[in-house]
């Protein structure tokens, strides 16, 4: 153990040596901006020095078990400023984001104004970007997100609020840019930043080649911002392609920046900017510099970060089940060997000597881990009837089980487990695949025009001349009426049961929650009335399995958001109708593969299988270029590839070797 530290010691130096050498490479690009004075009256982030266990992370991160957690602590720090100025008399000044990621700390806000009588009258705020070229009414546009989102619901006066022009002359936007730096400046400069970061590393709209010293300016858009923005503009091709962003170093002047970041999507993107060198590729990564910045995660968002990845190389750790299965598949995956064939000088020589010193020889230890890896394969995901279950996934009792699968939204099960549903009903259970919601708002404009003249030239409804009409007139960002939003639900539902008839289901549901049909994306109010519709869902079905998605989803995604509703409605009091529930599984919704060692239930799919599946996802027509996270071709393209890469790291580690497996994960507290 006292070796473990000292060497951690050795570690350290050699980082911050590394680190300082790096300060001091003689670039102009790389001279440390001029922070604003820190105000110890405002000084809020008690930034604490980093643990052993962050020893590698260059900004200061804290990580939640869940997103409400740290939003409820980002914002007390808002509330403790404002009503400390409004004290002193003195304004606060805000700097806001957009997006998803500050949607529930906006709510919280709005919250603590409705019933803690907080009070945003001595609040100053700037946000960070606009789109350029759409104006303050666009209902896409920045300016309309804050107000929809926040100031519409506080007591903020409207000439305190400030969001970049969108529609600014071309010739006038150097000027408009150090005009708006220019007000915060008078303004007293920001006291605390808020920030989202996107999948590129973007703050701000700082696209990768944005330098630590850039200034409020107008850029143009990274492909994958324009992609991850294309669900809200109905299509990629609808999406700005410049915007007015703040600059890095406008926002490195803040006093306090709090960086936000919630599921898996943002992981990858995360590691390199908290634990990666500071590089214009990453934008974010120029926090590093700031002393008073810091990252608030959830879990999902911090899964990358070394002290969860290969918390071994980072200090002591204990050695469960759980993380030795990790570290053995980790070595193995990392020496490209199959796991029986590991020695123990690669475990010496790779960091992990204390696991060979607590749990024995790699011999043993190989072999436990190469079974425990076996048993996850199954071909049974309903279980094998009449078999010894000791080391199967799935229970064998009751050999004929009610299972019921949740799809937040069409085609979503259908990437994540088409293979096994088709499994599960061929082994005679009673399946009911649920559509939560019906999904409509992904349907854009050119399949509803398709299914219209379709509908008109057989003339098999009234009302098509309306919705015809409608469409002609509409632009792509108009809210569509509630008649062309449930038309372009039948499309969905049209191609749902197209797609699980492939897949032999007879019993499909559409359970068309009320949040859904009631908002938009990014702008979902769940409610009880959700919840309750969960709940007697399960009490009428009284699954044995439940299959679900969304648990590393960003929570205000469609899959996020049912994921919670439907824990809560299994949490809920009239749960005990629940109580034959043994398992409810988890299946990926394709933003990160699962590497073997998290997957408890491997079910793998023939050639054969695997062609049944892709048949049935070529139904979703409408999903074509629709479906976010993905960065080239199709999600069935990207569902394929992850499921014959599944198949490949297993044989990599020395399994059988299959065409493709579907993942599975038995979601805590569920166990057997
Ligand atoms: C928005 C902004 C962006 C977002 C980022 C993450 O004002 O500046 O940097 O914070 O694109 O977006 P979401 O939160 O939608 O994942």
């Amino acid at each position: 153990m006292a070796k473990q530290s000292a060497s951690s010691i050795v570690v350290l130096k050699v980082i911050e040596t590394q680190r300082a050498a790096f300060r001091a490479t003689p670039n102009a690009k790389r001279e440390t901006p001029t922070f604003a004075e820190p105000e110890s009256a405002v000084k809020l982030l008690a930034v604490t020095p980093r643990t052993e266990a962050e020893q590698f992370e260059h900004i200061k991160t804290r990580v939640f078990r869940r997103s409400d957690d740290a939003v409820r602590e980002v914002a007390d720090l808002i509330a403790n400023l404002v009503h400390g100025r409004q004290m002193e008399n003195r304004t606060a000044v805000l700097g806001l984001a957009t997006g998803s990621t500050p949607v529930k700390l906006y709510r919280q806000l709005i919250r603590r104004h409705r019933e803690d009588g907080l009070s945003f009258r001595n609040v100053i705020t700037f946000n960070l970007d606009e789109y350029y070229g759409l104006s303050p009414e666009h209902p896409e546009s920045y300016h309309n997100f804050m107000r929809v989102q926040l100031f519409d619901h506080i007591d903020i006066p409207p000439e305190n609020v400030h969001v970049p022009d969108g529609l600014v002359d071309r010739g006038k936007v150097f000027e408009y840019c150090q005009k708006y730096e220019e007000l915060i400046t008078r303004a007293g400069g920001i006291d605390i930043q808020i920030l989202g970061i996107g999948r590129t590393g973007h703050i701000g709209f700082n696209e990768p080649g944005s330098g630590i010293d850039s200034r409020t300016r107008m850029v143009a858009l990274d492909r994958l911002t324009r992609r991850d923005a294309a669900r809200d503009f109905r299509g990629e091709s609808n999406v700005p392609e410049y915007a007015i962003t703040m600059g890095v170093g406008t926002i490195l002047e803040a006093r306090e920046i709090i960086l936000l970041a919630w599921g898996e999507s943002k992981a990858a993107v995360l590691r390199a900017a908290i634990e990666g060198p500071e590089t214009d590729s990453v934008p974010a990564s120029f926090l590093q510099r700031h002393p008073q910045c810091q990252c608030f995660l959830d879990e999902t968002a911090a899964g990358d970060l070394m002290r969860f990845r290969t918390p071994w190389k980072v200090g002591p750790v204990q050695w469960t089940p759980e993380l030795t299965r990790k570290a053995v598949a980790w070595l193995a995956g990392s020496l490209k060997k199959p796991v029986l064939r590991l020695r123990d000088e690669d475990y010496t020589e790779n960091g992990l000597a204390t696991l060979l010193v607590e749990i024995g020889a790699a011999y043993g230890l190989n072999i436990r881990i190469f079974n425990e890896l076996q048993h996850t394969i199954t071909g049974w995901p309903g279980g094998k009837p009449n078999a010894d279950d000791s080391h199967r996934p799935v229970p064998a009792h009751p050999a004929h089980k009610r299972i019921l699968v949740f799809s937040p939204e069409p085609l979503d099960a259908e990437l994540g487990m088409a293979g096994t549903l088709n499994r599960l009903v061929n082994q005679g259970h009673e399946v009911t695949l649920v559509y939560v919601t019906s999904g409509n708002l992904g349907v854009p404009d050119r399949e509803a025009r398709m299914a219209v003249s379709l509908l008109n030239e057989i003339q098999a409804a009234n009302n098509l001349g309306a919705l015809a009409k409608e469409l002609d007139n509409k632009t792509a960002y108009d809210e569509d009426s509630a008649a062309l939003r449930r038309f372009k639900g039948l499309i969905r539902k049209a191609e749902a049961r197209a797609s699980s008839q492939i897949l032999g289901l007879a019993d499909v549901q559409f359970l068309d929650l009320p949040f859904y049909e009631r908002g938009r994306y990014r702008q979902f109010r769940p409610d009880d009335g959700d919840v309750a519709a969960v709940v007697r869902l399960c009490e009428s079905i009284q699954p044995h399995q439940i299959y679900l998605t969304g648990a590393g989803a960003d929570p205000s995604s469609v899959a996020g958001i049912v994921y919670r509703l439907v824990t809560e409605a299994l949490d809920s009091p009239a749960r005990h109708s629940n109580a034959g529930t043994s398992q409810i599984w988890l299946y990926s919704s394709g933003e990160r593969p699962w590497l073997p060692h998290e997957i408890n239930m491997a079910v793998p799919l023939s050639p054969a299988e695997l062609a049944v599946k892709l048949d049935s996802l070529y139904h979703h027509r409408s999903q074509r270029s629709q479906t976010p996270f993905i960065e080239s071709g199709e999600s069935w393209q990207h569902a394929e590839r992850t499921n014959r890469s599944t198949a490949q790291q297993y044989d990599q580690l020395g399994l059988a070797e299959y065409e493709a497996i579907e993942a599975f994960r038995l979601l805590a507290g569920a166990k057997r």
